[in-house]
């Protein structure tokens, strides 16, 4: 208790409300004044660590002495981008209030508002939490998220520039994008360097031969894998049933309105949600921590929606059927679909930034993006993903084991061809700790599809992935893939973008779609002195959260 209120405290100083002053600090000692700051030779060295070295030597650091250690300066870029975000959420606000009668704009403001309350979060637990308990993985992940959000409210506001304010709003928010990403920068390098600066470099990935060191493999009989999941034997705390019966919520919302905020310390609010088709959308808010969905089984519990983004003022995040928020997210036993009709755009069945998440023995149907596993850790083990058009996506570190992912048949004209990308992984930036591990999966198609397939298979073209941002990354190890995968084994995006910065990696799969000899030259064979890079304790630090009963 006595170190979680010291954490609270040194939160609140760190990163306070927006308002916050560099010159009224609570427990730290006068700053320097910026000028000296900007100057010291451990910023120096530090920003060149960063991808924008000019950026971040410009900036005001609020150094604490005038030798700080390495981890005061990365406190202090955290903290200069904390008050640039502070700017951007005001100048949101202002948008908001400018904007009645524009609703395009109004919906791009306020989902702008939404999720810089997000990076906020993600940045103050950063700053709060992760770096001065030592945690440094979990200050990567989150800083990772704290950037795609701001990233995400940038880009959706790009579509909406039809004023000066929106115009300034924007070049502000690409400029937090640069700090946050020098932030993280610096962070990496902490984590890969230690804390001598002179040692720090620019982020790498996997294309620069670069690959993070691994502990070990993570449990689990090949060392890659994990043997946990959903914990067995939880008793519920709240039941879902269809006819509303005595002590039973009728729909899961109002259980999940039920719960408890921030439930911790090893505590569950567990739903149990039983045999019946659900037609509802569920958010699972920020809150809401440590909430478990257990459904009766896969196609026996269905929750189901039909949201798409072809709807007015729908984007395809606000599709999901269900989307959670809050950490520590659990499902097991369950259906989750998006039955989105033909001529639908983006439909999500699930969508996720519940860090330390576990799924487990859950389906997931639609169509076009069905599982945006947008941020943070999250682990899938032996579910079944359905969809055809980039059906796994986002910018999550998300582990996925044991799975079975089916494309289905495209809802308009099936048999006349189609290619398909099975993940679009998003990730914007190298400093960043995300990327979409399959581990013994199978890739495959449904039954419907495959009969499709065989009918025509030089029409039906599947492929393992393409680039939906710049540092796209996804392996594929011990998999079976299916004849469906195309020789050539992943398609670009558009034209040339990201094939020199993604990295999409192959390692011992199986199956008459893992010949790797045609595949295009942008893929990779992930050397098997590294494939530990991607086992579950080295990728999410399951060893560390994930329960093994
Ligand atoms: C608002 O967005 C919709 C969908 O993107 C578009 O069709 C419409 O033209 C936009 N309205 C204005 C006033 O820009
Ligand atoms: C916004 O629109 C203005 C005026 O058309 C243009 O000059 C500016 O480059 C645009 N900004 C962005 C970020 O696209
Ligand atoms: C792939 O799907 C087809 C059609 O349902 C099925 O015949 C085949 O056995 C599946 N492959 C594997 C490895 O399960």
């Amino acid at each position: 208790m006595a170190s979680l209120f010291l954490l609270s405290l040194l939160s609140l100083s760190l990163l306070p409300s927006p308002s916050y002053s560099r010159h009224t600090h609570l427990s730290k000692p006068p700053l320097l004044p910026h000028s000296a700051s900007s100057s010291s030779p451990e910023i120096q060295q530090a920003c060149k660590s960063t991808r924008f070295p000019d950026l971040c030597a410009s900036q005001p650091y609020p150094l604490p002495s005038a030798a700080p250690s390495s981890l005061d300066v990365i406190l202090s870029a955290i903290q200069i981008s904390s008050d640039r975000l502070a700017t951007a959420q005001s100048m949101i606000d202002s948008i908001l209030a400018s904007s009645a009668g524009n609703v395009n704009r109004t919906i791009a403001a306020k989902n702008c508002a939404v999720i810089l309350a997000y990076s906020r979060r993600r940045t103050e637990s950063t700053a709060g939490e992760a770096i001065p308990g030592g945690r440094t993985k979990d200050a990567r992940a989150w800083l990772s998220a704290a950037l795609l959000y701001q990233t995400g409210c940038w880009s959706g506001l790009r579509s909406v520039n039809d004023t000066s304010q929106v115009d300034q709003t924007i070049a502000l928010l690409k400029t937090l994008t640069m700090l946050t990403s020098n932030a993280l920068s610096m962070l990496v390098s902490y984590d890969r360097f230690g804390k001598d600066t002179a040692a720090w470099r620019p982020p790498a990935t996997e294309r620069d031969g670069f690959w993070e060191d691994s502990p070990g493999g993570g449990g689990g009989p090949s060392g890659l894998g994990f043997d946990g999941g959903v914990p067995s034997g939880l008793t519920a705390d709240a039941t879902v049933c269809k006819d509303g019966g005595s002590g039973c919520y009728a729909t899961v919302q109002a259980a999940v309105d039920a719960a408890p905020e921030n439930v911790g310390g090893g505590k569950r609010f567990v739903i149990h949600i039983k045999e019946g088709v659900y037609e509802e959308t569920v958010r699972v808010p920020f809150e809401k921590k440590n909430v478990v969905f257990l459904g009766d089984g896969m196609g026996k519990t269905v929750i189901t929606g039909s949201s798409n983004a072809g709807q007015p003022g729908v984007s395809t995040y606000n599709t999901a059927t269900v989307g959670v928020l809050g950490d520590g997210f659990m499902a097991s036993g369950l259906t989750i679909q998006n039955t989105a009709g033909p001529v639908t755009h983006q439909a999500v069945a699930f969508r996720s930034d519940s860090d330390f998440s576990v799924i487990e023995n859950c389906e997931f149907l639609g169509n076009q993006d069905t599982l945006y596993a947008h941020s943070l850790r999250q682990y899938y083990k032996s579910c079944r993903i359905e969809g055809n058009v980039d059906f796994i996506f986002g910018n999550s570190a998300s582990y996925f084991q044991d799975c079975q992912i089916l494309v289905r048949p495209q809802q308009v004209k099936p048999e006349q061809g189609e290619n398909n990308a099975v993940t679009a992984h998003g990730r914007t930036d190298p400093a960043q700790s995300t990327g979409f591990v399959f581990r013994n999966c199978l890739v495959n198609g449904t039954e419907e599809y495959m009969a499709l397939y065989r009918s025509k298979p030089k029409v039906h073209k599947n492929f393992l992935g393409r680039p939906w941002k710049e540092y796209s990354r996804t392996v594929f190890i011990e998999c079976n893939l299916e004849a469906l995968i195309s020789p050539q084994g992943w398609m670009p995006w558009s034209e040339d973008f990201a094939l020199k910065t993604l990295y999409y990696g192959e390692f011992k799969n199986t199956g008459p779609g893992s010949d790797t000899s045609s595949r295009v030259s942008w893929s990779s064979r992930v050397p098997a002195e590294h494939v530990d890079t991607y086992s579950v304790k080295s990728f999410i630090q399951g060893d560390e959260w994930l329960p093994t009963s």
